[in-house]
């Protein structure tokens, strides 16, 4: 019998030159570029690279985000559907059937040529803010906002969910979000997308496929869990016996922990600097503070019990950042959507140009 690796660990399953991870070092580029120098670009610039392959011009980069913003509105039946879609406490369960309307409502769904499925792609990455935010205003009996051209698409964003413009460093912590949630190689939505792409299955099921595994907590969904834990921990001075409780009873703290990276995931640290501005900037520092606290202590108690530390992910301090632009838990896994949906395209588009029907073995007992 061949030697089984439970949850696939270790096993390289593809080749790809969407992103590069070395977990060791705690180094992550997408299509060739640190992720330090991505967080410094725009999401337009950053889901080009992902979606084509290289980063753009000027005049690429100018054409790109017109189109984009030409794609941000929804029609009357969309916007009909997400008030419909009255989400209960996942935002996602209605996220999910705004795409497969999308999909429904699309000419070119049944065409599985590049150049229609770039137009998916198009749709998808402009989209997905506004269906979030009208879906989550609809619910909150506000009126839904028209998308605003000026702003960027993470300052766009936080406009239609919160009726007002952001401060520039809370546009600067949205932005930095979408970006560094838009690819991670083959984490499990990722990979189940391709599974999808795989037997040819159009653009949008794929996606569809990645949407519903990443809402999992032990995906996406941690974002939303790290966010209740912080309302729950309340003030660092709790942080300690929070984690010692929990850990007493063999209970995951959300935001720890990753099946690649051995050191501080490089996202994390980007994200951590992040957190800490718009903290300075609210003036009330508390969710910093109890996320700075939980994470020293875990790292304290898993070098001591188990000899190795453990380190936050990228839901940990992306979640404070949203704690502070308000965003509700129940929307997190859905912004962290906004932001994969690039990752998704490419890697769907890769799967279609050189595919092999993903199918392995099991061994039964
Ligand atoms: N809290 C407490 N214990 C943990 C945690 C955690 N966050 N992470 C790992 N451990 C323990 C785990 O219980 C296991 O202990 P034991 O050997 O006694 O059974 C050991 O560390 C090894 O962990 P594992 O769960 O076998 O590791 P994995 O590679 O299978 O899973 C993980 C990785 C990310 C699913 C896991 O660390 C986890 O569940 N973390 C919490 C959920 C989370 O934050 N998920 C987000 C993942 S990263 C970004 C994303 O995908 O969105």
């Amino acid at each position: 019998m061949q030697e089984i690796k439970k949850g696939l660990e270790g096993i390289v399953a593809l080749d790809t030159r969407i992103s590069f991870i070395d977990g060791m070092q705690g180094i992550l580029r997408y299509r060739g570029i640190d992720i330090e120098q991505l967080a410094g670009m725009t999401y337009d610039a950053v889901s080009y690279l992902l979606v084509n392959g290289e980063i753009p011009n000027e005049q690429e980069l100018a054409a790109y985000s017109a189109r984009l913003k030409t794609e941000r509105r929804i029609n009357g039946e969309m916007t009909d559907i997400m008030r419909i879609c009255n989400y209960g406490s996942e935002a996602l369960d209605s996220l999910r059937t705004a795409i497969s309307c999308t999909a429904q409502m699309d000419y070119e769904n049944d065409n599985n040529s590049l150049e229609a499925n770039k137009n998916k792609a198009i749709r998808l990455i402009a989209k997905l803010p506004t269906m979030i935010a009208v879906m989550y205003r609809c619910k909150n009996g506000e009126i839904p906002l028209q998308p605003d051209d000026d702003l960027s698409h993470g300052a766009n964003f936080l406009y239609m969910l919160r009726g007002e413009e952001p401060s520039a460093i809370e546009a600067e912590a949205i932005e930095k979000d979408f970006i560094l949630s838009a690819e991670h190689e083959l984490n499990p939505s990722t990979f189940a997308l391709r599974i999808a792409a795989s037997t040819l299955a159009d653009a949008y099921s794929a996606i569809i496929a990645g949407l519903c595994t990443l809402k999992g907590p032990l995906h996406g969904g941690a974002r939303k869990g790290v966010m209740e834990m912080l309302d729950e921990v309340a003030v660092p001075e709790n942080a300690n016996d929070y984690v010692l409780y929990k850990l007493a009873r063999k209970q995951k703290i959300m935001g720890f922990g990753h099946r690649v990276y051995r050191n501080y995931d490089p996202r994390s640290r980007i994200f951590k600097e992040m957190a800490k501005k718009v903290a300075k900037e609210n003036g009330d520092t508390t969710y910093y503070e109890v996320a700075e606290n939980l994470e020293h202590v875990m790292y304290r108690e898993f070098l001591e019990v188990r000899g190795r530390p453990i380190y936050p992910n990228v839901d940990f301090y992306s979640a404070v950042i949203y704690k502070y632009l308000q965003i509700p838990p129940e929307l997190a896994t859905s912004v962290f959507a906004i932001g994969r949906v690039s990752g998704w395209t490419a890697h769907c588009f890769e799967q279609y140009t050189d595919n092999r029907v993903i199918r392995p073995r099991a061994h039964y007992v």
